[in-house]
């Protein structure tokens, strides 16, 4: 795949850079990314994963060097498109649009245009009369990409909508998980997604990448934060998927591979969910002693922002299991590859 077109600066047989070019088999030749946009996880074929993490590892390379920037982007438009906080997501797709070479756009919907009314159609519409040829958003309305890639020209990728999906987020997890389980696989692991389960759009991304991965999900929370998940698990994901649900802590902790704690989610939290987050922190908390229930070696994870001292204890946060700071560094890598291939797939 080549998409700079200088040849000073992506020599003909090398795009990402020195001793990696498209007939090197880590590279997706243009055409394998069938996806023009990436709104969920749910749509990917194993074969997409597998791409996206063979294409990851090479955007691991790139950072890994002096100067971790490439010309494969050059010339594109990519307007980050924020309706909502966000710290790591936010400047993690800023990085990574900047090491591909890209033109990169920030837009803050409370200091845009919104704040006069203007609709997210509209908005769209203008960005791509700006130049915009991806636009990533972030929404706290579930389904607000879906809207806006029906009305834009270009790529739309989902940074997270409501509580529905973050699929960057569940693909760097699974290729966190990859990088540190032994094997490299994720099939057969126990992984289990503790916490506010209800209003997670990680959750839901996650439960879809994991099982098609072949891990056995388990849901675990308070039942008020679980709502729907039952009836979900009791339907299936479908196929040979494996979901359990529970509000079982010690079952759920039991010789588990991963535990990915979630954030308890205050400004989505409805009252007379959770009694207080002292209650929660005593009932659910993620401990060392809790920890010490799974397997010895199991890794912790937190797609962050974490409360400490609430969902998971500080020691355990930044304990020797943990995998918090990986998931942030891999998730430049994985965005690097989301977008090298939505571009390709569009050369
Ligand atoms: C998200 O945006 O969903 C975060 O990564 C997780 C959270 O907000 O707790």
């Amino acid at each position: 795949m080549k998409l700079a077109s200088d040849p000073a600066l992506a020599p003909a047989t090398d795009v990402i850079g020195a001793g990696v070019g498209p007939d090197d088999e880590n590279v997706a030749p243009a055409g394998r990314w069938p996806h023009r946009h990436l709104l969920d996880v749910d749509v990917l074929s194993l074969d997409d994963l597998e791409l996206v993490m063979r294409t990851t590892d090479t955007m691991v390379e790139v950072l890994a060097r002096p100067i971790p920037k490439v010309p494969a982007l050059r010339g594109w438009g990519v307007t980050n498109l924020f309706y909502e906080a966000s710290t790591r997501t936010r400047v993690s797709f800023e990085v990574a649009a900047k090491n591909l070479s890209a033109d990169v756009v920030n837009v803050t919907a409370s200091a845009s245009s919104v704040t006069k009314g203007e609709s997210l159609i509209d908005t769209v519409r203008t960005l791509e009369a700006l130049g915009a040829r991806v636009i990533v958003i972030r929404h706290a309305t579930s389904g607000a990409p879906y809207l806006a890639a029906e009305h834009f020209g270009g790529s739309v990728l989902n940074a997270g909508d409501g509580a529905h999906a973050h699929p960057t987020q569940a693909l760097l997890d699974l290729y966190t998980m990859r990088a540190h389980l032994p094997g490299g696989a994720v099939a057969g692991r126990k992984v289990v997604i503790l916490g506010d389960v209800l209003h997670s759009r990680v959750a839901r991304s996650n439960l879809w990448s994991l099982t098609a991965a072949g891990a056995h999900v388990w849901v675990c929370g308070p039942a008020t934060l679980l709502r729907g998940f039952d009836a979900w698990s009791a339907a299936g994901v479908g196929g040979s998927r494996r979901f359990t649900v529970t509000s079982d802590l010690e079952a759920a902790l039991r010789d588990a591979d991963v535990v990915m704690a979630l954030r308890i989610q205050r400004e989505r939290m409805q009252s007379g969910l959770l009694p207080s987050l002292r209650e929660y922190a005593a009932r659910f908390g993620l401990t060392r002693e809790r920890l010490a229930l799974a397997r010895p070696e199991a890794l912790v994870m937190h797609p962050g922002p974490m409360n400490e001292g609430v969902e998971i204890a500080p020691d355990v946060a930044a304990g020797s299991q943990s995998l918090i700071t990986d998931q942030v560094a891999n998730g430049v890598a994985v965005r690097m590859a989301i977008l090298y291939l939505l571009a390709g797939a569009r050369a």
